[in-house]
């Protein structure tokens, strides 16, 4: 069966469509693309329709990642139709936590608590701060903590 992954940030235009871009790339590297479906969604309403930031789409450039995927606000559904909903930080996981519905079937999940030093689990909001350092830094967390959830899902330990 095809586990269905949504990665969820405050706007979807920064750090959420990284972590899809890369938990796609890193799926694809593994060869498991056929076992895998992976989106993602804001919490907030703000930028729905929206490409990702220019700076974010610059970085998934930077890095051979072609993005196309247009912002959208999670909802209730989505806890039912995902497996694994992932914040980037405790804020979000609050939020997460307070949308569940009863019936909620995902696992929701700090990204940065696979991979990441306790020093480097939160993926920070890079949107208000100037220029592209933020973004390169969110891309990098998101590289170590896909890579490591990948391999704990197929180990059977998530
Ligand atoms: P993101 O960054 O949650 O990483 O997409 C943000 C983008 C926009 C806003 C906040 C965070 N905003 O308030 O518009």
């Amino acid at each position: 069966m095809v586990k269905k992954i949504l990665m969820i940030c405050l706007g979807n235009i920064c750090r959420s469509p990284i972590a899809e871009g890369v938990m796609i790339e890193t799926i694809e590297q593994a060869g498991a693309s056929a076992e895998w479906k992976v989106d993602s969604a804001a919490i907030g309403g703000w930028h729905v329709g929206n490409s990702p930031d220019h700076r974010a789409m610059k970085i998934m450039k930077n890095h051979n990642i072609d993005y196309k995927n247009k912002a959208r606000q999670i909802k209730k559904d989505d806890f039912l139709q995902f497996d694994y909903i992932f914040g980037m930080d405790d804020e979000n996981m609050d939020d997460l936590n307070r949308l569940a519905p009863a019936n909620s079937k995902a696992k929701l999940l700090l990204l940065g608590d696979f991979g990441l030093e306790k020093s480097e689990r939160i993926i920070e909001d890079p949107y208000y701060q100037r220029g592209d350092a933020g973004f390169e830094k969110a891309y990098q967390q998101c590289v170590v903590a896909c890579a490591a959830f990948l391999k704990d899902a197929t180990a059977g330990k998530v």
